[in-house]
């Protein structure tokens, strides 16, 4: 016998009972503020009518009903009507369950990741959707992605960075250069690696995607080096759980200046959301200004950031790749730490190009497509 769907007016709350699923308690502020009836959403755009002021402050459902299709139809002590669709109701629901199966689910890497890198040929994925839109799942789960094949003629990258998204223009510019000549005046010098970080986290907001376009690479050496700031974070919320937490409550200054600039944003090295959920990391040695928090914390804020540092040192969570030229790295820059292995300028060139795109524009790109593929 299939269990049939309830539902009952309780003290303050819609009481919910699906056929199967758990029961759960719809608040009445809450679900009137769902109301899709023409007069509370502009049926063409979806966008809502009127201001919550405009509801009653002791508003409740007198009564509530399951309707033949499976939906939910509920009387409100204002006289009005409401009636929500089964399909709306599973989509929304509050238990525990429902809200973790429709979180983000980051694929945690490691370095081993290196024999499935997310790759696309970019003059396919122009081509072709169902390409652009596997390639932008990769990217969403992973935090970043490769495009190859992209044209090594100067300023390409900002050609790419327009077609994901829309070039954010910084006192950099448009694009920036990463360039190195080979000098015979001073070929014993070595250019030095560069720890893993996130671009410009002295920006409000910090750019949400990098993008570095190899053009030239004959020097030896000076290879792309990722680490999951995700993971990283994991890593730190299992072996030390207070210094995790020290970490995404405190802020620490980032800071950039030069003759022109004066550049100075607070951020927390994690970012969690209400359900504990990290969703961004902020790493950045070279910028780091300092710690404007209070006195008694500092001690251990700071055995905490060293934690965290050394996690990101782990070479087994170091991913490795060469880039060859008409090779375009795209990182979530809250996500996707990256730095470089330490190169030899005096025997060849080196030259990427990058430039700085939002997170938003790749995210609606990819769930637009993704209605289109359904549909
Ligand atoms: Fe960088
Ligand atoms: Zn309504």
């Amino acid at each position: 016998m299939v269990a049939q769907d309830s539902v009952q007016v309780v003290a303050g709350s819609v009481q919910w009972q699906p056929g199967s699923g758990p029961a759960w308690n719809m608040s009445n502020d809450w679900l009137r503020d769902n109301c899709r009836c023409a007069a509370c959403r502009h049926p063409g755009n979806g966008q809502k009518l009127y201001e919550i002021v405009d509801l009653p402050d002791d508003l409740r459902a007198t009564a509530a009903a399951v309707l033949p299709d499976g939906g939910l139809q509920v009387r409100w002590s204002d006289g009005h009507v409401s009636d929500y669709a089964a399909a709306w109701l599973q989509d929304h629901a509050l238990s525990e369950d429902a809200r973790r199966s429709r979180r983000a689910h980051p694929t945690l890497w490691t370095g081993a990741l290196g024999a499935q890198l997310p790759v696309a040929d970019w003059p396919a994925l122009l081509a072709e959707p169902a390409l652009e839109l596997a390639w932008l799942e990769q990217y969403a789960a992973l935090g970043f992605g490769l495009l190859r094949k992209v044209p090594t003629e100067p300023g390409q990258v900002a050609q790419v960075g327009d077609r994901l998204g829309f070039v954010r223009v910084t006192n950099y510019g448009r694009l920036f250069d990463v360039k190195s000549v080979p000098n015979p005046t001073n070929l014993a010098y070595t250019a030095v690696g560069l720890g893993v970080h996130s671009d410009n986290p002295y920006r409000h907001p910090s750019p949400g995607v990098q993008l570095l376009h190899c053009l030239e690479s004959e020097a030896p050496g000076g290879d792309t080096l990722l680490v999951d700031g995700f993971h990283a974070a994991e890593i730190l919320r299992r072996e030390d759980p207070a210094g995790f937490d020290l970490l995404r409550r405190v802020p620490m200054n980032f800071r950039y200046a030069d003759a022109g600039t004066e550049l100075r944003a607070r951020q927390t090295l994690i970012s969690t959301d209400v359900d504990g959920v990290v969703r961004a990391v902020h790493f950045n040695n070279r910028s780091a200004d300092w710690l404007d928090a209070p006195a008694e914390l500092a001690q251990a804020w700071y055995a905490a950031y060293r934690a965290f540092a050394r996690i990101l040192k782990r070479p087994e969570l170091e991913l490795i790749f060469r880039l060859a030229p008409g090779d375009c790295v795209v990182m979530q820059n809250d996500r996707t730490l990256h730095g470089r292995t330490a190169f030899d300028p005096g025997r060849g060139r080196r030259h990427l190009q990058g430039c700085y795109i939002d997170g938003d524009a790749m995210e609606s790109r990819r769930l637009v497509l993704r209605r289109s593929a359904r549909t």
